[in-house]
């Protein structure tokens, strides 16, 4: 195709931005004829039965086959699969069991179906347990037996025989069920097979787009119960409310089932099951009466899923008496194998841990990535660059890192750059570098077909490339025009791309550039639904059906590999995907794609970043300012002050939009952004603590209210406050002109306002008056917050400044907290080179006591930052004086400013210059 018709399709494709969401261009559930069939299908129609149930290798193993070669026909039954399924469990510790149902290998089914690869952690596989014997019982309905494991910490994994389910309940005389599968009899596997008739027409017909389908029907489908479940959450990404609305049941109408494909959706609609750029297929539940359980369905196929509404199964076959309160859910898949995760928590925070179990914890970002960052579409040239960093400076507004988006390329082809823009790339990077600032820059998965593109050149040449149908290599449309799609499944592909990232092989690149990985979906301009035909061949002859929802993560996971190899393994990557899969929470930050400047896209921002944290991405943000359209100024403010408590923190715009940033709406704005800013950079050290619990125990750094306040039914399904660890509760503001919000304040201890240090009572729902100059948020009484409260230009610069620590005192008038610092950016952590302190605050004493195992490796990293501040909430009468020890000397107390810029807040108390090192132990009582 000629380059003019190139930049026509361009125009047009840019023009489509200016327009919403095109419905019509992506597949509903009726167009999608394995959601359609698997929806239509009647409860109790799964005629399968469980046999042959033994104990192999330490699983229980069984043979699921149809009823009918065991009973005579019967003519209502569904054409049963000709071949029995082999079904196999297996227990690990920490609460968790892993299901699979496949086609018998051993009968040579026609292919073998794809199992994802290289999502699990090696870890995981190491925590088995084995099974050593399997009992049978009768089942209490006379329904026949069951087999029954015992699995670990007082759980059963129980299979039903006739009909099948497998579910795990609490062992012991109750045996209350915690989840199952199949209770409601709507499992179906649709088996390879041959075509039944030479003409037999398999192909499917989206639009103008033919997938020829030369498998055949292999879809998945089946039942999942939550028992003691009020809510069930997760399954990113969707613009939708925390807590997932039924999408079947009685009062819903005409609603899609949340659907889970990878797509690149231009100005996609709030509310909405409609799939986004990333697919995680793990459902957690929450109850007041037992917490939570979690189901997971390692699955990269397109999947739909419905939550069922109480009532949705009008025709009374349930085989289960309905007398614990369940939610009832329906996962539907277009391929690939049962490979399912059962988790019992009980707690929000265990099925989370045990979910990151399985796919990997969060890692642990560089400290500046935790920063402010800058972005727009695009940064012109090396000019603006320095302005914009310049004018940050000039306004007294800290920022890390600023961001090119694709048109610093050469013609869109990644690792080059734009020469007549920017000439001098490292002389760029190293002038930011010298303030302790980085900069990004974007690099999209599809490649140029340009034989000039050395990158192309040898990729074509290698054979490098995803096939499409007839075997060549696949040719769509992206920002370049005609692109190729790098075949990522294949690691010797990753290990080739992950090269390209070295500061020989990337020109113009230094150490101080990090990377922002796009259109991952991956997303192709005149592809079905903007994306990659299913027939298009990967490595192993895995069709694109199969691992369509994995492919932007294998892109994700080359690119953080890429920059750990250049920099020797030394330091941390720090790569933004916009699409995901579980187990991206390994390879760096996602955010939340192209949403709107307006406010109802504000709101949705929070259950969105909740939902991801939740399933395991702790490091998730939202565009601020919202990515299309131009924000008022409000709104604009509004964002700043919401996005500054998001995981990740950047601004960035559509380059249709005015400029917007922080400087440009006079000196009053200005100023609310620039404090909102601060409030975060204040609240540094508190968030690294966070991100580093995140990367060792999976608990996201943004949390629902009910993850701590599990108990408190008021929140279950509050998604416009959030909690910031377990000390932070934010609200946000989401309509123009507010002069009132009610905030409910979870619990019996009292919340401190964070700028007036103002006590409000817990569990109640307070009507307090908005200003323009902040939202609000609230320190949980009984906590400590590590604060660094002087002004600097970037994170790094803040390294050796001293911290303040923030008491909020409760009815007992005690508080703890933690604090954990290494480097910021190596991985000597792992080493032991950090510290972690734990300050506690009872009986009129504050103590800091090392958290950390006692290895000789914590010596390594030894911050000489001391304390210059610590402020007591909730304190009276007021004290004279504190003693320090073991230096024994005695600093007074008197009133002082919550927040520095603030002024005087009466009830709160300082103690100023206390001067202990970080580092040490110390007390501090208060005389
Ligand atoms: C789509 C991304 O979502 C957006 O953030 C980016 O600016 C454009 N692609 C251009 O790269």
């Amino acid at each position: 195709m000629g380059k003019a018709l190139c930049i026509i399709l361009i125009l047009l494709i840019s023009l489509n931005c200016a327009f919403s969401w095109k419905k019509d261009e992506f597949r509903n559930c009726n167009q999608t004829p394995f959601c359609k069939r698997a929806r239509s299908r009647k409860p109790g129609a799964c005629s399968l039965i469980a046999t042959d149930v033994s104990i192999s290798d330490g699983d229980l193993v069984a043979k699921l086959v149809p009823k009918e070669t065991n009973q005579e026909n019967d003519e209502n039954q569904e054409k049963p699969p000709e071949k029995p399924l082999v079904l196999t469990i297996s227990a690990y510790q920490d609460g968790v069991m892993r299901l699979k149902i496949d086609e018998d290998q051993s009968l040579g089914p026609r292919k073998k179906r794809f199992e994802v690869p290289d999502v699990i952690v090696p870890e995981f596989l190491n925590k088995k347990l084995w099974l050593q014997r399997v009992k049978e019982e009768n089942n209490d309905d006379g329904s026949g037996i069951s087999s029954v494991v015992y699995l670990s910490d007082g759980y059963e994994g129980v299979i039903r025989h006739d009909p099948f389910e497998v579910s795990v309940r609490e062992s012991g005389k109750n045996g209350k069920k915690v989840l199952s599968l199949n209770s409601n009899g709507l499992f179906d596997f649709e088996q390879l097979r041959e075509k039944k008739e030479e003409n037999e027409d398999w192909t499917e017909n989206f639009k103008s787009h033919t997938d020829s389908r030369p498998y055949g029907p292999q879809s998945i489908s089946f039942d999942v119960s939550f028992y003691d479940a009020d809510f069930v959450y997760g399954i990113p990404e969707h613009a939708t409310s925390l807590a997932l609305k039924p999408t079947r049941g009685p009062g819903v109408e005409d609603s899609e089932p949340y659907r889970l494909f990878n797509l690149d959706v231009f100005e996609y609609i709030h509310d909405s099951p409609f799939g986004l750029y990333g697919s995680i297929p793990f459902m957690i539940s929450h109850g007041k009466s037992r917490g939570s359980s979690g189901f997971f369905w390692l699955n990269a196929a397109e999947m739909q899923i419905d939550v069922l509404g109480h009532g949705w199964n009008d025709e009374s076959v349930l085989m289960l008496p309905s007398d614990q309160k369940r939610v009832d859910t329906l996962w539907m898949s277009e391929a690939g194998v049962v490979d399912t995760f059962f988790f019992v928590g009980p707690g929000p925070k265990d099925v989370v841990r045990q979910y990151t179990t399985v796919t990997g914890a969060p890692a642990l970002p560089q400290l500046f990535a935790t920063a402010y960052h800058q972005c727009r579409w695009n940064y012109r040239d090396e000019e603006d660059v320095f302005n914009v960093d310049s004018k940050f400076d000039e306004h007294d507004i800290p920022y890390d890192v600023l961001w090119l988006d694709i048109e610093h390329t050469d013609g869109k082809k990644y690792f080059t750059w734009d020469r007549v823009l920017f000439p001098n790339p490292e002389d760029m990077q190293k002038k930011l570098a010298a303030k302790g600032r980085h900069m990004v820059t974007i690099v999209d998965p599809h490649i140029k077909r340009d034989e000039s593109y050395y990158i192309h050149k040898e990729a074509s040449q290698k054979g490098h490339y995803v096939k499409d149908a007839t075997g060549k290599d696949f040719d769509g449309w992206c920002w370049p025009g005609s692109s190729s799609y790098l075949d990522m499944v294949n690691p010797e592909i990753r290990s080739w791309w992950a090269d390209k990232f070295s500061l020989e092989n990337y020109v113009g690149s230094t150490s101080s550039l990090y990377i922002w990985n796009d259109m991952n979906e991956p997303s192709v301009f005149n592809g079905p639904e903007v994306s990659m035909p299913r027939d298009a061949l990967h490595h192993g002859d895995v069709e694109h059906r199969e691992l369509h929802n994995a492919y932007g993560y294998y892109f994700h996971m080359a690119t953080a590999d890429g920059l750990l190899k250049r920099g020797e393994g030394k330091d941390r990557p720090f790569v933004l995907s916009r699409a995901f899969f579980p187990g991206s929470q390994r390879f760096g930050a996602v955010w939340t794609g192209d949403n709107i400047a307006e406010w109802e896209h504000l709101r949705v921002s929070v259950p969105m970043i909740l939902t991801l944290g939740l399933t395991g991405i702790s490091f998730s943000g939202a565009d601020v300012g919202g990515f299309f359209g131009n924000p008022d100024t409000e709104l604009l403010v509004r964002w700043y002050q919401l996005g500054a408590y998001y995981p990740f923190f950047r601004a960035h715009a559509h380059h249709d939009t005015k400029r917007r940033e922080p400087w440009l709406f006079g000196e009053r704005k200005t100023e609310l952004i620039r404090e909102a800013i601060h409030i975060r950079y204040m609240l540094l050290p508190y968030f690294y603590t966070l991100f580093r619990e995140a990367n060792s125990s999976g608990i996201p750094v943004a949390r629902p209210l009910w993850m701590e306040f599990p108990a408190d039914e008021k929140v279950f399904s509050n998604d416009e406050a959030f909690m910031v660890g377990n000390s932070l509760l934010v609200q946000g503001i989401y309509t123009q002109g507010a002069k009132h919000v009610s905030v409910y304040l979870p619990g019996d201890e009292s919340w401190y306002d964070m700028k007036t240090g103002t006590a409000y009572k817990g569990g109640v729902t307070h009507k307090l008056e908005v200003s323009d100059d902040n939202i609000p948020s609230f320190q949980r009484a009984g906590t400590i917050i590590p604060r660094k409260d002087r002004f600097r230009r970037s994170s790094t610069q803040m390294e050796n400044d001293p911290y303040t620590l923030v008491i909020a005192l409760n009815s007992s008038k005690a508080a703890e907290g933690e604090l954990y610092v290494d480097d910021g950016k190596s991985f000597e952590f792992q080493k032991g080179a950090y510290i972690h302190r734990r300050f506690t605050f009872s009986n009129g004493k504050l103590t800091s006591s090392n958290m950390a195992p006692a290895t000789d490796a914590h010596n390594r990293y030894a911050p000489d930052c001391t304390v210059e501040r610590i402020i007591l909430l909730g304190l009276s009468p007021q004290p004279k004086n504190a003693l320090i020890e073991p230096s024994n000397h005695k600093v007074d107390v008197e009133s002082g400013p919550l927040l520095l810029r603030k002024g005087m807040a009466p009830s709160v108390l300082t103690i100023r210059k206390p001067n202990v090192r970080i580092a040490d132990d110390w007390t501090i009582q208060i005389l």
